[in-house]
């Protein structure tokens, strides 16, 4: 007997796309499991970032977890907030996994800081200001990113920042949220729990906590965030050494200094966020989350609801 047609319950049949849906273009990233290129959806003519990851050499590296970390945090993300990039959809073929992304076309926030050797104060507080906005929303989100740097943010075509590469990610369980500081990196492997043997992220921004116990929280991207903001503001990493051994012994020991000229106010702020203590991490224990952020000096006259356009890079 045929259904009744309820029209209420019946669902559009969404096809999934293969990869004759695009026109494959240059390679616009490359990582260690995936190659990103710039492609054109051919029914609507829109332009797209497509990561494409070989799944024999995940399989290989043993990456399957974090790709469908990766995966799933996209998929939690969804496309409410516009300073996380966007997973429109994913498809497979015999050998590769396809994640069809945002295209931001005007690069990562690294080339932009290169080519200005450094950011103004007004640039600084605006950029600072919509990373703080994407943190909020990963935070609501319950998703640490673990490898927020200036090479994984971008700008879109109206220069607004988009976070991307999730391939580090951690999913909070529900009894690890609202915990500055609760959880621990850990595997479920057959049944036992196993930490990870090595940190995730990267040297120069990674966290104390992560370095020392593969903890990480909310508050390890906090302290990226310290990290970057003083990269935007003098052009230079905060943490630098000639191996990563030595870049560890100075983040452990806080072994960093600003330059002369840099900004009392842009000081304090990363001062604030790089601390050792998660929990002491401004904005880290807030009730109203991100209200110490919002507070502070540097974001005077801003205005949160509406951060209006970016001002001209310089
Ligand atoms: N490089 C890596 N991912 C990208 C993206 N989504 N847009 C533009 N360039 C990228």
């Amino acid at each position: 007997m045929t259904p009744p047609n309820n029209s209420s319950q019946v669902q559009p049949e969404v096809r999934k796309k293969t990869p004759s849906d695009f026109i494959f273009g240059k390679v616009i990233g490359e990582g260690s499991f995936s190659t990103v290129y710039l492609a054109k959806d051919v029914q609507t003519g829109k332009e797209v970032a497509i990561k494409v990851l070989e799944k024999a050499h995940i399989i290989k590296e043993k990456k399957t977890e974090y790709v469908m970390r990766e995966k799933e945090s996209l998929r939690i993300l969804g496309s409410s907030c516009p300073y996380i990039v966007h997973l429109y959809s994913t498809f497979q073929d015999s050998q590769r996994l396809y994640f069809v992304l945002t295209y931001a076309s005007n690069g990562e926030l690294l080339k932009h800081i290169k080519l200005h050797k450094q950011f103004n104060f007004d640039c600084v507080r605006y950029y600072t200001a919509e990373l703080i906005l994407a943190l909020e929303y990963l935070h609501l989100k319950s998703i640490v990113h673990r490898d927020l740097k200036p090479e994984n943010i971008l700008f879109d075509h109206n220069f607004h920042v988009v976070i991307t590469d999730f391939g580090s990610a951690k999913i909070l369980r529900k009894d690890q949220q609202g915990e500055p500081n609760g959880d621990s990196d850990v595997n479920m492997q057959k049944g036992r729990q196993r930490r990870r043997n090595s940190f995730v992220g990267t040297a120069q921004f990674v966290s104390p906590e992560m370095l020392q116990e593969y903890k990480s929280s909310h508050a390890s991207d906090l302290w990226a965030l310290g990290c970057i903001v003083y990269q935007m503001a003098c052009g230079n990493m905060l943490f630098v050494a000639g191996s990563d051994y030595l870049i560890f012994q100075k983040i452990l020991k806080l072994d960093y200094s600003f330059p002369d000229s840099f900004d009392e106010r842009v000081k304090d702020f990363v001062e604030k966020l790089v601390v050792i203590e998660p929990n002491r991490r401004l904005g880290a224990s807030d009730a109203v989350p991100y209200s110490s952020h919002r507070e502070h000096e540097m974001f005077e006259g801003i205005n949160w609801n509406d951060l209006g356009p970016p001002p001209q890079l310089s």
